[in-house]
């Protein structure tokens, strides 16, 4: 379970995150979502450590607010982050094997990673620059896999990449939603596509939560107005 209270973030004297608070139980995944710098990669960054921030940060139990980000990695938390960040020199394998430096046990391996992406065994010894973006975000999802997390957090794993693309890193996603109860918090621009791949949805406005609730049945009129701060009249 993932309990967040109070929490604020700043970049320097900016602040990103104003008094952001939800509860994820075990197994779900949450569609966070909001308009351009709306704060939802500083909510993933602060999640992980990566900002300087106050308030609470519970993950099954413990608070691992005030802990340096290597330490919450070892705890379970993993980022795929925004623009999917490859080590271009390094292959395909020696960037998944990245992930599993924490050395937490747990389902994943390269076997089980490239089970669920084969492209990435065809290209395990390229250099992770000469594949394409929709390939070089599957090696970005499967090294967060590779940490075997409690909490896996993508940021934007379908932007820039062509239809049929984001649809196929969708439904490996889809795949293993909620196995070995990971929890998983998705950052996606297309709202219908986030609310169809969640259980619950966090959408935040300039640093703030404008609604949260159910993903089955939601309104996605009701979430059009948060997302763009409009009066819900
Ligand atoms: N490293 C940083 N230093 C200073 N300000 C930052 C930094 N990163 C983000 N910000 C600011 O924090 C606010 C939230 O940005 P953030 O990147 O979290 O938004 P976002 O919702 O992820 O947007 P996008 O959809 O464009 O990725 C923005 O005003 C942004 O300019
Ligand atoms: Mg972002």
């Amino acid at each position: 379970m993932l309990e967040v209270e109070g929490l604020d973030a700043f970049y320097g004297d900016f602040q990103a995150l104003f008094d952001i608070g939800f509860t994820q139980k075990s197994g779900e995944t949450l569609a966070l979502i909001g308009a351009n710098g709306a704060g939802k990669s500083s909510l993933l960054h602060s999640i992980c450590g990566l900002t300087s921030e106050t308030g609470t940060i519970r993950l099954n139990g413990a608070e691992i607010g005030k802990l340096p980000p290597k330490v919450r990695a070892e705890l379970g938390v993993s980022l795929s982050p925004e623009g999917r960040r490859m080590f271009s020199s390094l292959t395909v394998r020696e960037n998944l094997q990245i992930g599993a430096n924490t050395g937490r046990p747990g389902p994943w391996s390269l076997d089980r990673v490239t089970e669920l992406f084969p492209i990435l065994e065809e290209f395990a010894n390229r250099p992770a620059s000469l594949l394409s973006g929709g390939q070089q975000q599957m090696v970005a999802i499967g090294r967060a896999l590779m940490a075997n997390p409690d909490l896996l957090l993508l940021d934007e794993v379908s932007l820039g990449l062509a239809p049929v693309v984001a649809e196929e890193v969708m439904a490996a996603l889809a795949s293993i939603r909620g196995e070995s109860q990971m929890m998983t918090i998705l950052v996606e621009q297309d709202v219908s596509r986030a609310i169809a791949a969640s259980d619950c949805f966090v959408c935040l406005l300039e640093g703030r939560v404008v609604l949260d609730g159910v993903s089955e049945g939601a309104d996605l009129g009701a979430i059009g107005h948060a997302y763009f701060g409009e009066d819900d009249a």
